[in-house]
């Protein structure tokens, strides 16, 4: 008698360019998009691998349901801060996540965003649709111009790091801030590393990309937002943590904060009420790695860092 496959348990859902990989070797479970809490609890049991993302909280409570087979717990997202990972080192489970396949997507979605909130394209849409376009109108909707703009990247890290280069592409000044400096940024882009109230005060736009962490919560908030000032553009795909969201839907009602574009909230999938009454702000529903290219080399990559494990590999991309 053949031993039973090992069970990889899909928390939600995984796309087929990673699924048929993990279907051809192992008893798959699917939790579907739609998947609670309690049903995931009685999903997992006897799992050797988890496949999660980053609105799959992974702590002990789920850990300690999946039991002790439990070898990977694999992120579909470059962040993983969904995954406790004490909790897991605890229990000697790998965890996994998907670098580099959604960098370019991520960051072309910084720069649409960085154009949208600055040229206020969401406004004047709403007031297309809502017959209220008179026409031309000299004054109405102006914007900032990219070119000759100075850029702020919060954490040029992958993704603020190619964000960097393609606002610099169309002419924008880059600064950052970061732990260390950037050597090949400062010499391809004219990239100059500041403080971050510096950095803040000297940009027209600031873009966020350093992650979920106890030190970044709330990283902008209300003093942080006068300092952008009432010309200046947020912008944010990497953590909704990162910003005071009231505060933020407070400056731009005041008009002392220029314009926002968001992909990422604190709390989702719910958007707070003032964010989405608030003017001058483009709201995205985290569609930052949402392109075809990269969700199927996310959903492989999934698969790759699961069956690595569970051969008995290393796998591609190991987290802490
Ligand atoms: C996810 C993300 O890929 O990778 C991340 O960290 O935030 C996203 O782009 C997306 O939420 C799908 O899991």
């Amino acid at each position: 008698m053949s031993a039973s496959p090992p069970i990889v348990v899909i928390a939600r859902l995984l796309l087929p360019a990673g699924l048929e990989s993990l279907r051809a070797r192992y008893e798959v479970r699917e939790g579907g998009l739609d998947v609670t809490r309690e049903q995931l609890l009685e999903l997992v049991p006897g799992a050797a691998a988890l496949v999660a993302d980053p609105t799959v909280p992974v702590d002990a409570e789920l850990l300690n349901a999946c039991g002790e087979q439990l070898r990977v717990v694999a992120n579909f997202a470059v962040g993983y801060d969904n995954i406790d990972l004490a909790a897991c080192a605890e229990r000697r489970v790998i965890v996994t996540n998907t670098p580099e396949v959604l960098t370019e997507a991520t960051a072309e979605l910084a720069l649409a965003l960085t154009l949208a909130a600055a040229r206020r394209m969401s406004d004047a849409e709403r007031d297309l649709r809502a017959g209220r376009w008179r026409g031309l109108e000299p004054a109405a909707y102006l914007g900032l111009e990219l070119r000759g703009a100075t850029v702020g990247v919060v954490g040029l890290g992958r993704i603020g790091g190619r964000y960097a280069a393609l606002v610099s592409s169309v002419g924008a000044e880059v600064l950052y801030t970061g732990h260390n400096p950037k050597p090949e940024a400062e010499r391809e882009l004219g990239a100059r590393r500041l403080e971050l109230g510096e950095l803040l005060a000297a940009s027209d736009v600031v873009s966020l990309h350093a992650p979920s962490a106890p030190e970044t919560h709330h990283l902008i908030g209300e003093a942080e937002l006068e300092l952008i000032g009432p010309e200046g553009v947020l912008v944010n795909t990497a953590r909704g943590s990162l910003v005071d969201a009231e505060a933020l839907a407070g400056a731009l009602e005041r008009g002392t904060l220029g314009g926002a574009g968001l992909d990422v909230y604190e709390d989702e999938p719910d958007v707070p009420a003032s964010l989405l009454a608030a003017p001058r702000c483009v709201l995205l529903p985290h569609i930052g790695s949402a392109t075809v290219t990269s969700r199927n080399a996310m959903a492989r990559l999934v698969a790759e860092n699961v069956i690595a494990v569970l051969e008995g590999r290393e796998p591609p991309d190991p987290v802490g």
